[in-house]
C-alpha cells in the first residue's frame, strides 16, 4: 500500500515531523515554525473534562431487535412491529472513579442505552441496579461528593460514605445491594440494566402506563469477591467486553418491561414514582419484549465513547417521563453536562446525531456544522424563525399527533418541600433482600460492610447500625459481632 502523505491540520503536506527549524545547528527556535506551534498548541486541547461521575467507561454498537409489538401500549416507532431491528450505542460505566480508575470498582454499573429510531433518539440512561439510593436530586450532588475522594487528602474516604448514608436511610435498600456479592460485576456483559425509573408509555388513544426497563443478561451473572477485584487488570471489564465483540461472541440481553396502569399506581401500596423501591414481579411480572445484541466495537475511543451524550430526556413520541423526581432533576442534569462537557452542538456528532432528518430552528453555536444535521437543508436555508411564511412549502412545523396526553395532578397539591423522611418504610425492602440471601452471601454481605463502617465515627456506625437493625435484626447484629472483631 502506498504511503499516505502527512499533513498538518489543514491538510498542507509536512515536509519534516521530527526536527523543528532552528537558528544553526545548536540554536533557538525561529518564529515560523508554525508547524511545530500548531502540533503542540493541539495536543495541550486534547482533553474534555471527564464524566463529573461515570467517567470510566466502554462503548460499543449494536442492534435492538422488538420480539413483541407494544402497539396497544406505546405509538414508539421502534416498538410497533415484531422483528424491527433499531440501531443502538451502548455505554456501560462505573460511577464514581476517575476516568483512571479500575473497572473493578464496589460500585453500580451505568448501563445507557442510545437508541437511533425512526423517530429520534431515545435514550435508556440506567444503571446495573433497579433502585438508587436517592429519591430527589436535591442531595446528588453531596451524595457523589461522600463517595467521591476527600476533599483535603484526595484519597478515598469510607468514613464520609458511610456519615452520608447514616443521614439518609432512604439509601438502605441500594446500599444492600451495592455491598452484597453482586457489587463487582465481573465483566459488562455479566451483569443486567434497569431504568430504574418508573417512564410512562402512551398509545394513539392517549391511554398511558407506567413502566420500567429490564434489561436481564444472556450471559449469566458473574461477580467478583473483594480479594478477586484488588487482583484484576483494572482494565479487565472493558477489555473483555472488546475482546467479545472482536471474536464475534456478541453479548446479548433479554429486554423486558413492567407496566402498572394509572389506576394501579393510585392505589398501590408503595408510591410508583419512588426510586428507592422495586415493584414486586409478583404483583407486575416481566414481559419480554426485545432483544439487544453488541455487535460493532467503536473505530475511535475519544470520538464515540467519550464524546457520547446520553440524557434521560432525549424521548421519542410514545415514551415520556413520569412524576419520579429525581427523574426530573436529571432532565436538567444532563444536558447541562454535555453543554459543557463537549458543547453546545454535541448532538451533531455523529455518535450523538439522530438517523432521521432533523429539522429545527436552532442555529450556530461553537463547533456547528451544516445545520441542521440530517435535515433537509434546502427548504430551510433561509429561515430560521418559527412561524414564517414556507411553512405551506416544506418547513419544519410542529405535529400535535406526537402531544403526549395530559398528566394529571392526583391530589389536592400543594407547592412545598415534602421531607416524607419519618412517614415512609425505607427497611422493608432491604430486609426482604437480606432474608433472601444465602447464608454465604449475607456472610458476604455483612463482612463488606463491618470493614467500610468500622472506619466511621462510633456516632454514625450507631445510626447505620439501628438502620440494619429496623431492615432485619440479624443483618444489624451480624454487622455488630464482624466489627467487634476486627
Ligand atoms: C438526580 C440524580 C442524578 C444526577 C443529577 C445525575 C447526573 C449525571 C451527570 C451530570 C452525568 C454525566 C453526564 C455527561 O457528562 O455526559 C451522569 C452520568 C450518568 N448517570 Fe446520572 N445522575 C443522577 C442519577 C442517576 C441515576 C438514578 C442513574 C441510573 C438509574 C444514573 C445513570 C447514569 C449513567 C448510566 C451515566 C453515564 C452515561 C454515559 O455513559 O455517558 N444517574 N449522571
Amino acid at each position: 500500500m502506498d504511503n499516505k502523505t502527512l499533513t498538518n491540520a489543514t491538510g498542507s503536506p509536512v515536509a519534516d515531523d521530527n526536527n523543528s527549524i532552528t537558528v544553526g545547528e545548536r540554536g533557538a527556535l525561529t518564529f515560523d515554525n508554525h508547524y511545530v506551534f500548531e502540533k503542540l498548541a493541539h495536543f495541550n486541547r486534547e482533553r474534555i473534562p471527564e464524566r463529573v461521575v461515570h467517567a470510566r467507561g466502554t462503548g460499543s454498537y449494536g442492534t435492538f431487535t422488538t420480539t413483541k409489538s407494544l402497539k396497544d401500549k406505546t405509538i414508539a416507532h421502534f416498538l410497533q412491529e415484531v422483528g424491527q431491528k433499531t440501531e443502538v450505542f451502548a455505554r456501560f460505566s462505573t460511577v464514581g472513579g476517575g476516568q483512571d480508575s479500575s473497572d473493578y470498582a464496589r460500585d453500580p454499573r451505568g448501563f445507557a442505552l442510545k437508541f437511533y429510531t425512526n423517530e429520534g433518539i431515545y435514550d435508556m440512561v440506567g444503571n446495573n441496579t433497579p433502585v438508587f439510593f436517592l429519591r430527589d436530586g436535591i442531595n446528588f450532588p453531596d451524595f457523589i461528593h461522600s463517595q467521591k475522594k476527600n476533599p483535603r487528602t484526595n484519597m478515598p474516604d469510607p468514613a464520609a460514605m458511610y456519615e452520608f448514608w447514616a443521614n439518609h436511610p432512604q439509601s438502605l435498600h441500594q446500599i444492600t445491594i451495592l455491598m452484597s456479592d453482586r457489587g463487582i460485576p465481573a465483566s459488562y456483559q455479566n451483569m443486567h440494566g434497569f431504568s430504574s425509573h418508573t417512564f410512562s408509555f402512551w398509545n394513539d388513544k392517549g391511554e398511558r402506563v407506567w413502566f420500567k426497563w429490564h434489561f436481564k443478561t444472556n450471559q449469566g451473572i458473574k461477580n467478583l469477591t473483594n480479594i478477586e477485584a484488588e487482583k484484576a487488570c483494572p482494565f479487565g471489564a472493558q477489555q473483555s467486553l472488546i475482546n467479545a465483540i472482536d471474536k464475534g461472541d456478541f453479548p446479548s440481553w433479554t429486554a423486558k418491561v413492567q407496566m402498572m396502569s394509572e389506576a394501579e399506581a393510585k392505589t398501590y401500596h408503595i408510591n410508583p414514582f419512588d426510586l428507592t423501591k422495586i415493584w414486586p414481579h409478583s404483583d407486575f411480572p416481566l414481559i419480554e419484549v426485545g432483544q439487544l445484541e453488541l455487535n460493532r466495537n467503536v473505530e475511535n475511543y475519544f470520538a464515540e465513547t467519550e464524546q457520547a451524550c446520553f440524557s434521560p430526556g432525549n424521548l421519542v413520541p410514545g415514551i415520556g417521563t413520569s412524576p419520579d423526581k429525581m427523574l426530573q432533576t436529571r432532565l436538567l442534569a444532563y444536558p447541562d453536562a454535555h453543554r459543557y462537557r463537549v458543547g453546545a452542538n454535541a448532538n451533531q456528532l455523529p455518535v450523538n446525531a439522530a438517523k432521521c432528518p432533523v429539522n429545527h430552528y436552532q442555529r450556530d453555536g461553537k463547533m456547528a456544522g451544516m445545520c441542521p444535521v440530517g435535515g433537509d437543508q434546502i427548504q430551510t436555508k433561509d429561515v430560521n424563525f418559527y412561524p414564517n411564511s414556507q411553512i405551506n412549502d416544506g418547513a419544519p412545523a410542529p405535529t400535535p399527533t406526537v402531544a403526549e396526553p395530559a398528566m394529571p395532578v392526583e391530589e389536592n397539591a400543594w407547592i412545598n418541600r415534602f421531607d416524607t423522611v419519618t412517614a415512609e418504610d425505607y427497611y422493608q425492602q432491604a430486609g426482604d433482600l437480606f432474608r433472601l440471601m444465602n447464608e454465604s452471601q449475607k456472610s458476604q454481605l455483612t463482612t463488606t460492610i463491618a470493614q467500610g463502617l468500622s472506619q466511621a465515627t462510633a456516632e454514625v456506625q450507631q445510626k447505620m447500625l439501628e438502620q440494619f437493625n429496623k431492615a432485619d435484626s440479624d443483618y444489624a447484629s451480624r454487622i455488630k459481632t464482624i466489627m467487634k472483631n476486627l
